[in-house]
């Protein structure tokens, strides 16, 4: 059977209004770029002749601006699953012209699978090899591509030759069978693979195959500054302090590490402490700082569900195959991110708030508590089956007009239940075996910017004395002051009761 070749445009075509796509690939990293592009342009062209044309979308997580960026601007979007980052996606979720559900990234699959969520009737991924036996080598990004693929009456390929056939052996292919015949994930050690280098589909269903050489759209990181630096090195200090009572083994744990400018201040820390032996990885997104910490020895392993890194980074790992294809693996999103693994290889999770309250819970996800940014993204599935679970963030925002930590959170994504450590460039907060008041005081005395201090202590003596002192009047003042004035330090609580 020869391979059906053709333009984007025309593999476009083969989507049409109301079908359900899943895309491949976790991040920018190995998401399809020409045909989400040609799908926009063709949805601009049909708007203006007065026709209907949205789409539901699944991908692994973020996409780059050629897939959310390109089909959101042409409002082509009908319904978003489970992680955004583009802007203009986000113009489109908060103004509720595309419905979004915010969902944990490792569940997508087996929702889809179970037939919670609408099937995806077309699938479209990148590749670097495809196949007329079926076989599809996906390339630095898996996210949801083998079930995506085998539920989809029609899929499409872009063979990117950019991305060249000697990723293949990287990925580790594995789609758990659904209950009540699921076994235990047979992943016991970080670099464990467990299943195939390729994903098998019915070659039958391969309906298009479009040649493109694209780099992935993985933006810049905003050089480190003294904030991120100060957050790295507090986490290295609590981890070293950690590991010296005895509580982390001596050989140290899997670290999972979010993804963004602290998590490679952070990662960075880490490899430069020398009280820190050599560590694995077991994480979600694979990023720069991991490549350069590899090739120093301080990473032995890394185990994602994405290579989100630069073209020189990628260029790099496609160079020296053999080194790198015996320290990472990448796999489906629904093993990077499982909670069963998680829990059992005792992952050091390290993520990032956009806002935590005194007591510990925390928002990934809303911005005074009604606008979505991203998504909660995997770091749900990670803190709450973590070894420790830790979240970071600058302890203010807008140059000091928020701060990240208020009364009570806007949005709750991850609560006091499952979160153990908070720190920021002040300090640390160890929340384990605390009560929501000596949690509190441990926040507001080692996590929170001087300047809101006070601020907060005062909040505490206006709550009716209880298990957690709450004041309902004045639990969200710093917000609605925010709101009003735009700069949370103006709050007083006089003005709220
Ligand atoms: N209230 C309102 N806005 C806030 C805020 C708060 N409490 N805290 C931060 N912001 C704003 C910042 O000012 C910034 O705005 P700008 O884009 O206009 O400059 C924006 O939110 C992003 O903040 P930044 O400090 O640049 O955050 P980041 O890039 O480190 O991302 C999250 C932080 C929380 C948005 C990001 O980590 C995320 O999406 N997390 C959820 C998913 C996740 O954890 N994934 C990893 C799991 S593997």
């Amino acid at each position: 059977m020869a391979l059906p070749f053709m333009t984007a445009s025309e593999a476009a075509l083969l989507v049409n209004n109301g079908d359900v796509v899943g895309m491949g690939g976790f991040t920018p990293a190995g998401a399809p770029k020409e045909v989400p592009t040609a799908i926009a342009h063709r949805a601009e062209a049909l708007h203006a002749e007065g026709k209907e044309f949205k789409i539901g979308i699944y991908t692994g997580a973020s996409t780059g601006d050629s897939c959310d960026g390109m089909l959101a601007r042409a409002h082509a979007i009908a319904f978003r699953t489970p992680y955004q980052s583009s802007k203009d996606l986000r113009n489109e979720l908060n103004s509720q012209q595309a419905h979004y559900f915010d969902l944990h990234l490792s569940e997508l699959a087996q929702n889809l699978r179970y037939g919670f969520l609408p099937k995806p009737n077309v699938a479209i991924v990148e590749a670097c090899i495809v196949n007329d036996r079926g076989e599809i080598v996906p390339t630095a990004g898996v996210g949801i591509i083998p079930t995506i693929c085998r539920l989809a009456d029609k899929i499409i390929v872009e063979l990117n030759e950019a991305m060249p056939p000697v990723m293949r052996g990287i990925h580790d292919i594995y789609e758990p069978a659904d209950p009540p015949m699921r076994r235990e994930i047979p992943v016991y050690h970080v670099g464990d693979r467990i299943g195939t280098d390729c994903v098998r589909v019915n070659p039958d269903k391969i309906v298009a195959v479009v040649r493109t050489n694209r780099p992935n759209e993985v933006g810049k990181f905003t050089p480190s500054d003294e904030t991120t630096e100060r957050i790295g090195a507090n986490v290295a200090q609590f981890l070293e302090d950690e590991m010296r009572c005895g509580r982390i083994p001596k050989q140290f744990l899997p670290i999972q590490s979010g993804v963004g400018n602290i998590a490679n201040a952070v990662l960075h820390a880490l490899g430069e402490n020398p009280h820190i032996p050599p560590f694995t990885m077991y994480t979600e997104v694979i990023q720069d700082s991991v490549v350069d910490l590899m090739k120093e020895g301080r990473v032995t392993f890394a185990s994602g569900c994405s290579l989100t890194i630069g073209a020189d980074k990628l260029d790099d790992i496609i160079s020296h195959m053999d080194f790198f294809r015996s320290r990472i693996v990448l796999r489906p999103q629904e093993i990077s991110n499982n909670p069963e693994v998680a829990r059992r290889l005792g992952l050091i999770t390290i993520n990032t708030a956009l806002e935590a309250d005194i007591f510990g819970n925390i928002n990934s996800t809303h911005v005074c508590g009604t606008k979505m940014m991203n998504g909660i993204g995997g770091s749900g599935d990670f803190t709450r089956n973590a070894y420790i679970s830790i979240f970071t963030t600058p302890s203010t925002a807008k140059g000091g007009a928020i701060s990240s930590f208020v009364p009570m959170v806007s949005h709750l994504d991850h609560s006091e239940h499952s979160v153990k450590v908070i720190i920021t460039e002040q300090g640390i907060a160890d929340l384990r075996g605390k009560s929501p008041i000596q949690r509190a005081h441990e926040i507001i005395e080692n996590c929170v910017a001087p300047e809101y201090k006070e601020l907060l202590r005062d909040y505490l003596k206006n709550a009716p004395l209880a298990h957690t002192p709450h004041n309902l009047r004045l639990a969200t003042a710093m917000h609605q002051e925010f709101l009003k004035s735009g700069d949370m330090r103006n709050t007083r609580w006089e003005n709220y009761l």
